[in-house]
């Protein structure tokens, strides 16, 4: 029935959350109780990066209400660093580009009280041929200590040519270099699936992609795209919305707090979406408990994007403090027609969000029996129905629920709460 396989996921993750509200020696760190928002340079400008752009739009994330509603992180993907290291065998950044240096940076989004986030690489070269961390771990993450730097998304290009070390023991250097930097710095692993991380990523980690690269497309992958979690894909692969939820149903059970699976980042605001598409792509990483890292212009995103962005019933979903993610119903599925996916929420037998992605041709009504979602012993009760995105109360609910002309992909977001 529902949840066959999450029930002891469940327990471990409950028993993560007490951990993480005692301060757990071993969790530790508050910054990954919670999957972290923010806002990342890569899907937009790519490279093409400078000190003003990332200033710009820090100042934009505050104007905005984003900081307010949540996203905390600018994170400076690739792009950011001189091609080489300088006498003292440091990273630097481009003098031209970034002329106060990343610690200048760091101070101007400081002030604005939010945190930034760099990238390197774990090996020798990154994507870009700037010099990557591979051996220069400790002193990398000392430098970047010095400079304010909280986060670190640590990418897995060059790594090949450092391959006398797995993936698993180069990403545990740094892992342990930031341990020691002096500084709590967000370690954000980007080995893009790589030797399944959702298995061990969690022992150093605050959170791992799942996946090769997200693209900004509904439905279509790049060619050579595989649609499951344990078949690769590695960076620069094109990987669309849909496929990127349907490689969760294998990975959703694994998600708890204090290590996350990353989604990569959203799309929204990029312009190759409808609105209900972009509903449905944010629902999907709010309930499936992946990082929300913003990868759009916001300084000239649309209205409706922003708006979505800026939900905060689907945000309070996202950071919900049980950190269960939503899981894949296929017994109230249809493949290639309808999806159901649902969970619990913190209050755990009293509250669960639903989603319902319509894949097909607009104009479906769609009717879910509660009995294949909740566990037995919360059948009989009566449960309030709010619709996130249409945000309004659908009133109470026993056994069923029907949703009515749901549109091509649409995906209806629902909380339920026991009255
Ligand atoms: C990829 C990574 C992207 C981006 C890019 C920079 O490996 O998955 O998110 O960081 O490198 O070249």
């Amino acid at each position: 029935m529902a949840f066959p396989e999450s029930k002891l996921k469940m327990l471990k993750n409950i028993t993560v959350i007490a951990l993480v509200a005692f301060g757990s020696p071993c969790l530790g760190k508050i910054s990954s109780a919670k999957p972290q928002m923010g806002w990342n340079t890569w899907n937009t400008f790519k490279s093409h990066i400078n000190q003003s752009l990332i200033e710009n739009t820090a100042s934009t994330l505050v104007s905005t209400g984003l900081a307010r509603a949540g996203y905390e992180y600018v994170v400076i993907d690739e792009g950011w660093q001189a091609y080489t290291r300088d006498a003292n065998g440091r990273q630097q950044a481009n003098s031209t580009t970034f002329p106060s240096g990343i610690s200048g940076v760091a101070k101007y989004i400081h002030k604005l009280s939010l945190k930034v986030g760099i990238y390197s690489d774990a090996g020798i070269y990154d994507c870009g041929f700037f010099p990557g961390s591979y051996g220069y771990e400790e002193l990398d993450a000392k430098t970047y200590a010095s400079w304010g730097v909280d986060y670190l998304k640590y990418d897995n290009c060059g790594g090949f040519q450092a391959n006398t070390l797995s993936a698993q023991e180069r990403f545990t250097i740094m892992g342990n270099s930031l341990k020691n930097s002096g500084r709590d710095i967000f370690y954000s692993l980007c080995q893009w699936g790589n030797q399944f991380p959702w298995f061990w990523a969690d022992q150093f980690s605050d959170s791992y992609r799942m996946s090769g690269d997200i693209t900004s497309s509904f439905a279509a992958d790049k060619s050579g795209v595989c649609k499951t979690a344990y078949c690769l894909n590695t960076g620069y692969a094109g990987v669309s919305v849909l496929t990127m939820i349907r490689k969760m149903r294998e990975i959703s059970g694994f998600q708890a707090p204090g290590s996350w699976a990353d989604m990569d980042m959203l799309e929204i605001g990029t312009g190759t979406m409808t609105e209900f598409e972009e509903q449905t792509h944010f629902s999907f990483w709010a309930a499936l408990k992946s990082p929300l890292i913003i990868g759009a212009d916001i300084t000239t995103i649309s209205k409706s994007s922003l708006a979505i962005l800026l939900n905060k019933d689907a945000i309070a979903i996202s950071q919900d403090n049980a950190g269960v993610a939503a899981s894949y119903l296929p017994d109230l599925s249809i493949e290639g027609s309808v999806q159901i996916w649902a969970g619990p929420l913190s209050t755990g037998n009293s509250k669960y969000v639903i989603l319902a992605l319509n894949e097909g041709q607009s104009g479906v009504n769609i009717t879910i029996p509660l009995n294949g979602i909740f566990k037995p012993e919360n059948l009989g009760a009566r449960y309030k129905a709010r619709d996130v995105w249409d945000r309004k109360n659908l009133g109470t609910i026993e056994s069923d629920i029907t949703l009515t002309n749901v549109s091509s992909h649409q995906t209806k977001l629902l909380v339920l709460s026991r009255e």
